[in-house]
């Protein structure tokens, strides 16, 4: 299920409140939160764009500090008139307030961070089991509450704000008002990235299934992962979430001499074994007492065992998952390179959408390239400019210090987490550059017998049959992309040379006039987004018309798309012309 919600209200007076009050907040929630008009963002962009990062703070510090705040919050279904005043005055009784704010999905519904955790405690001494008829309750105390009010609510003051994805209507209509395409990818991802207030919400949706898990393992922790964390996440998108137990079995004291005590446990005949049942017993309890979380399946028997369910309070799809520690890795390593450069998010929020509208990924699991994938290939694009825009994964892991060691299940995942330490190579692409090349790489990428590997930023050899070869970055044996058939390579090659095509168009390019901002026909990304570019009248009216003198690449793809020769695999254009 999609999430949909739209947050009413965020307290706050203005992004440099919220910045003191998050100190920790990480570069691009500042980004976020210290937004200035679009404008002023776009007319500044090919200064900040491709700035080396500063400071920026580590990805588990940023995580840490999200969760303790969850710890410190409660979700409220509300009515839905509420009088946000007396609402507020209620609640402080039980301690200070340190930030809220109100969605709606299903119904009203507001997040009260407490400045302690000790409130949470008070105010749930206040709370009663409700009784029903003709049924029974779960005598189970989660910090999931619903607000009863009697009495007059007097003037309502809610100021609510839309905060769901925009559809690809709007999106391509406000795309066209944009004055240049570096502008338009940037709007793209203002659009569509995780809004704070969204990230707080799924950071507590965590929280609160902890407190189920909890009853078993005290001491475990339940992480997001994913999309959620590493800086690419859209409005909507799942929220993939990791059981941690380190805490309980990561206690191993070395065995002095001498006397010493240990646990008795049970046994399982193997890891995967012992997370299949936790699973299992976790997803029962989800199932049976925690209120909101609906649709609970077990899918245990997958390569990665799982419990899917929707939380209703929060309109998220959610993917419990344990003993999955490299795919918290992976979001950082995501998210690192997401820190390092704008350009990095930009160019993948816009990959990403266009493939989505392309139907090149999607929603339902299949032979489908994952965004994860897709996000593994502009990486790796980036790694491939002269200069690069990104470091090798091996270059992350050279400058990584003693405390970043990391090796999980034998496969080395040292990164380095000061960012401080990396040093980028200046290169000043534009958006527009980047993504026509983009386009054009992978128009012609080799896909029939190399391999994509970001660790080396090399292209290999296939170490075996599969259309699609993307060795994993942190278990090089195995192939991100092994779900991918060669239909729907071959499907992203053709798309990939139509849009390097209509990008050099000067139809394409040119931004009309029209009597209205909302009137402007689509043109730049807009364009490459309209439903089946390549047969719309449109387009098909403009191929006739002549043409501006185009590259040589650019005549070579032509070429391949006219006479539909050259499927995934054949090289259409040397090396050099990659760069
Ligand atoms: P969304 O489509 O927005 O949900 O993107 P996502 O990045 O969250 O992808 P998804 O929910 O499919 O997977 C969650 C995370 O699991 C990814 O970000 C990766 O870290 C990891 N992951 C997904 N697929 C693979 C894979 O094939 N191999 C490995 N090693 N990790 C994967
Ligand atoms: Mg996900």
């Amino acid at each position: 299920m999609a999430a949909c919600f739209s947050v009413c209200r965020l307290h706050m007076r203005g992004a440099d409140r919220l910045l003191k009050l998050c100190p920790n907040s990480d570069l691009q929630a500042q980004r976020r939160l210290a937004r200035t008009t679009f404008a002023t963002k776009a007319q500044t962009v090919n200064k900040t764009l491709h700035a080396a990062p500063t400071s920026v703070e580590s990805f588990s510090s940023i995580q840490d500090e999200r969760r303790e705040r969850a710890e410190r919050s409660v979700l409220i279904s509300c009515p839905p008139k509420i009088n946000e005043r007396k609402f507020l005055d209620y609640l402080s009784k039980h301690g200070d307030i340190r930030n809220y704010f109100f969605y709606q999905t299903y119904g009203m519904y507001a997040v009260v961070e407490f400045s302690s955790k000790e409130s949470i405690a008070a105010l749930q001494g206040s709370c009663t089991i409700p009784s029903v008829q003709h049924e029974a309750s779960v005598p189970f105390k989660s910090r999931l509450l619903s607000l009863k009010w009697t009495g007059s609510i007097g003037p309502t003051t809610l100021n609510c704000q839309e905060q769901l994805p925009i559809s690809i209507n709007e999106l391509i209509q406000q795309l066209s008002k944009q004055e240049s395409i570096d502008q338009q990818m940037q709007c793209l991802t203002e659009a569509y990235q995780l809004t704070e207030e969204n990230i707080s919400l799924r950071f507590l949706v965590c929280s609160l299934l902890r407190d189920i898990a909890a009853a078993y393992f005290p001491e475990c922790i339940i992480r997001p992962f994913g999309s959620t964390v590493n800086s690419f996440g859209k409005l909507g998108c799942d929220l993939d979430m990791f059981l941690d137990l380190d805490g309980v079995s990561g206690q191993n004291k070395k065995k002095g001499s001498g006397l010493s005590l240990e646990y008795q446990v049970k046994r399982g005949a193997s890891e995967r074994n012992v997370t299949q049942s936790i699973l299992s017993v976790i997803a029962e309890c989800v199932d049976q007492f925690s209120p909101g979380c609906v649709g609970v399946q077990k899918i245990l028997n997958a390569r990665c065992p799982l419990v899917r369910f929707s939380h209703q309070p929060s309109g998220f799809q959610c993917d419990l998952t344990a003993n999955n520690r490299v795919a918290i890795k992976s979001s950082e390593l995501l998210f690192v390179y997401g820190s390092l450069d704008a350009r990095v998010r930009y160019l993948v929020f816009t990959v990403r959408c266009w493939a989505r509208v392309h139907g090149i990924t999607s929603g339902i699991p299949g032979a489908w390239i994952t965004n994860f994938s897709l996000t593994v290939l502009v990486l790796f694009f980036l790694q491939q400019r002269t200069p690069a825009v990104l470091p090798t994964l091996d270059q992350l892991r050279d400058l990584a210090g003693p405390s970043d060691k990391c090796v999980i299940e034998g496969n080395d995942c040292t990164i380095v987490s000061d960012l401080s330490k990396i040093k980028l190579q200046g290169n000043t692409d534009t958006l527009e550059k980047l993504l026509q090349e983009f386009f054009e790489f992978y128009g012609s990428f080799a896909f029939n017998r190399s391999s994509i590997n970001i660790r080396k930023g090399i292209e290999q050899n296939k170490p075996e049959a599969a259309a699609l070869h993307i060795q994993n970055p942190f278990e090089p044996n195995l192939n991100v992309s092994k779900n991918v058939n060669a239909t729907q390579i071959e499907r992203f090659v053709a798309l990939c040379r139509e849009s390097a095509w209509l990008l050099q168009q000067g139809e394409v390019l040119k931004r009309s006039a029209a009597q209205s901002a909302d009137q402007i026909p689509p043109w730049g990304l807009a364009a490459l987004l309209l439903p089946s570019v390549a047969e719309s009248a449109g387009v098909k009216g403009r191929r006739k018309k002549k043409r501006e003198p185009a590259s040589e690449r650019i005549k070579t793809l032509l070429q391949s798309l006219k006479s539909g020769r050259g499927g995934a695999g054949e090289k259409q254009s040397s090396d050099d012309q990659r760069h």
